[in-house]
C-alpha cells in the first residue's frame, strides 16, 4: 500500500474541500486525518464527502487520528509513527481575539514541532507543506510592523497592535523560514488570500470573513463602507485553494517555496460590498469611514458584538496590492489547474449566505 498523507484541519473550510478535490485526483493514496473528534469527525466529514459525490471506495480511504494543536509531544510521536511522505498542516486558531500565549502556542509551536518531525533528517524526512496567510507576503506591510530578515523584531508590540491570530500568522512565517535556512531544511507555505465559498455551491462557514460581511448587510448591520476606493481585500475561491494543494500534495517535486494564492480579480473593497449587496437584494451604505475610526468604533463596548464586525478583521483590507502570484501561477499552469470564475464563486456565495441566514432565528447573536 502507498504511504499516506497526513493532514490537520481536514474539518475546517479548506481542509473539506481539499479532501474531496484528492479523493477525486487520486485513486489510491491512503489519507490520514490529525482531527479534535476523530470518532465523530470522521462520520460528519464521509457524509459531507458523500453528499458531493464521494462514493464509498473513497470514503473508506480515510482514517483519523487524535490530534491537538496544542499537545506538540503527541503530534511529534504521530509523526514518527506515520511516517507520511506528505504533511499538510491547515490545522490554526483561526480566531479574534486571541491572547500573544495561546495564539503562539497554536500556530507557531504547533507548526514547529510537526515540520520538525516531518522533515527530520535523521527521521523519514518527509514534505511538510503549511498554511499562511497572504499578509504574511505583503511587503508594505512588513515594513509598516518592523519585520525584516536579519533585524529583532517587537512581536510584543506586533501582537498588540494586529492582534493574535494574523501576528501569530506573521510570526511563524518569520520564524520557521529562517528555522528552516538555519537547518538547511525545506519549508514549503501557501498562502491563501480571504477565502470565499466554492464557485459552485458558495458554501462556507459562519465563522468566515466574507460571511459575516453578508450576514452584515442582510440584517443592515453594515453602517458604512470601510476604508477607502483603494482599499482591498484579496480573495480566492475555496475550490481554487483546495484544488492547488491537491495538486501539491501529489507533487513530489516541489519541496519549498512560499506560494501566494490570490485572485487577480479581487475587486476593491467598496465595489465588492455594492456587488455582495446587489447579489444579495439590499442595499449598500453610500457612506465611507476611515479604516481607524471604524476600528475605534467596533472598540466601543456592544458594538462589534452588535454589528456582527472585528476591529480585528478589518486590517485584513489592504492598499496598493503588492504581490508576486508568479511561483502559485506557474505551477498551476504546469499541472493544468484551471482558475476559477470569482464573480461567480462571490455570487453563489452570496445566495448560500442569504440561504443559511434565512434557517437562524432572528435574535441569533452574531458574533
Ligand atoms: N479561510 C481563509 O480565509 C484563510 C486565509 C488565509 C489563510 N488561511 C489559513 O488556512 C488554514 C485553514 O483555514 P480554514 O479557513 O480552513 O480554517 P477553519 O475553517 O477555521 O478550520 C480550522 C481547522 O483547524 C482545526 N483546529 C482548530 N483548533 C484546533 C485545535 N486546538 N486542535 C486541533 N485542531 C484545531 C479545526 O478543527 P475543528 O473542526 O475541530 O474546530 C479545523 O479543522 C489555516 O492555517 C488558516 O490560517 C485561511
Amino acid at each position: 500500500m502507498s504511504t499516506p498523507l497526513l493532514i490537520t484541519g481536514a474539518s475546517g473550510q479548506i481542509g473539506r474541500w481539499l479532501l474531496h478535490a484528492l479523493l477525486r485526483l487520486e485513486p489510491a493514496r491512503p489519507l490520514v486525518l490529525a482531527l479534535r473528534d476523530p470518532a465523530v469527525q470522521l462520520e460528519s466529514l464521509r457524509r459531507w464527502l458523500s453528499g458531493r459525490g464521494i462514493a464509498g471506495p473513497g470514503l473508506a480511504r480515510l482514517a483519523a487520528h487524535p490530534y491537538r494543536l496544542e499537545d506538540t509531544a503527541s503530534a511529534r510521536a504521530l509523526v514518527r509513527e506515520l511516517r507520511p511522505d506528505t504533511l499538510l498542516h491547515l490545522a490554526a486558531r483561526f480566531e479574534w481575539g486571541l491572547d500573544a500565549n495561546e495564539a503562539r502556542r497554536a500556530q507557531l509551536q504547533a507548526t514547529e514541532a510537526l515540520w520538525e518531525a516531518q522533515t527530520d533528517p535523521q527521521g523519514h524526512a518527509g514534505r511538510f507543506v503549511a498554511l499562511g496567510g497572504y499578509m504574511t507576503q505583503h511587503r508594505p506591510q512588513l515594513d509598516k510592523l518592523g519585520i525584516h530578515v536579519g533585524r529583532p523584531v517587537d512581536w510584543q508590540r506586533i501582537y498588540r497592535r494586529i492582534g493574535g491570530y494574523e501576528a501569530s500568522k506573521l510570526e511563524t512565517q518569520f520564524h520557521m523560514s529562517a528555522l528552516a535556512r538555519r537547518l538547511g531544511r525545506p519549508w514549503l507555505c501557501v498562502h491563501p488570500a480571504t477565502v470565499c465559498g466554492h464557485s459552485v455551491e458558495g458554501e462556507l462557514p459562519a465563522h468566515a470573513a466574507l460571511y459575516a460581511l453578508c450576514r452584515q448587510l442582510l440584517r443592515g448591520r453594515l453602517q458604512a463602507l470601510p476604508g477607502s476606493p483603494r482599499h482591498q481585500l484579496p480573495l480566492v475561491s475555496v475550490d481554487q485553494v483546495a484544488g492547488f494543494l491537491a495538486r501539491l500534495a501529489l507533487d513530489p517535486q516541489v519541496r519549498s517555496g512560499d506560494f501566494l494564492l490570490m485572485d487577480p480579480a479581487s475587486p476593491p473593497v467598496h465595489d465588492l460590498i455594492r456587488k455582495l449587496a446587489g447579489a444579495l437584494g439590499v442595499r449598500a451604505p453610500r457612506l465611507a469611514l476611515p479604516l481607524a475610526v471604524m476600528q475605534g468604533l467596533l472598540r466601543v463596548p456592544g458594538v462589534a458584538a452588535w454589528s456582527g464586525a472585528s476591529a480585528e478583521g478589518l486590517d485584513f483590507l489592504i492598499q496598493d496590492p503588492d504581490f508576486n502570484t508568479g511561483p502559485a501561477e506557474a505551477l498551476s499552469q504546469r499541472w493544468g489547474l484551471p482558475p476559477t470564475p470569482l464573480p461567480q464563486a462571490l455570487a453563489a456565495t452570496a445566495r448560500f449566505v442569504a440561504r443559511d441566514c434565512a434557517r437562524q432565528p432572528p435574535g441569533t447573536r452574531v458574533a
